[in-house]
């Protein structure tokens, strides 16, 4: 029998400052996004926006339903627009944000496991690792340096 280990590298920046330029515009993009979200049932407002190859920057924000299985995250709003629009340009970085009216968030977000299965598809299809960077409100920013750290052993077009 063999063990193996797993790691995932977490790079964790006290605020905004310490980040690139053009990360903090990112982030200043995911925040309107983010305000523009339509979740009048969770309250739970969410912004998402990739940085593509050519410096465009796609955004998407959660859009809920009164059925609510219908409604969609604010990752897979976002990277869907980016496959349907400029599908043929690499993602580099996505920032994620998020607000409530409920309380101040000040801990990070974390994308859940069927948008991380959705940026793991253009992550294997780009062949070139997405970096992620997870913001609450405010506080600390998590940067994990590909989703598939935080998705191992994803399933993908090689298992078929
Ligand atoms: N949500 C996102 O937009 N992204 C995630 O990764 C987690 C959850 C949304 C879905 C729903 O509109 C609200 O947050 C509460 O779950």
């Amino acid at each position: 029998m063999e063990k193996k280990n797993i790691n995932l590298t977490l790079s964790i920046y006290d605020g905004l400052a310490e980040l690139p330029d053009q990360i903090k515009t990112l982030f200043k993009e995911a925040a309107k996004a983010r305000d523009k979200a339509y979740a009048p049932y969770s309250n739970y407002l969410v912004g998402a926006a990739l940085l593509l190859e050519s410096g465009k920057i796609v955004t998407g924000s959660n859009q809920e339903n009164a059925a609510y299985p219908s409604g969609l995250c604010a990752e897979r709003t976002a990277v869907f627009h980016a496959g349907a629009n400029y599908p043929d340009q690499q993602i580099k970085s996505i920032a994620i944000t998020v607000k409530t009216s409920k309380k101040t968030i000040n801990k990070h977000a974390a994308p859940c496991g069927a948008c991380r299965q959705a940026i793991a598809e253009y992550e294997f299809k780009q062949n070139q690792d997405i970096a992620i960077y997870l913001r609450g409100e405010t506080g600390k920013i998590h940067k994990v340096d590909s989703l598939h750290s935080i998705l191992p052993l994803a399933f993908n077009h090689k298992f078929m």
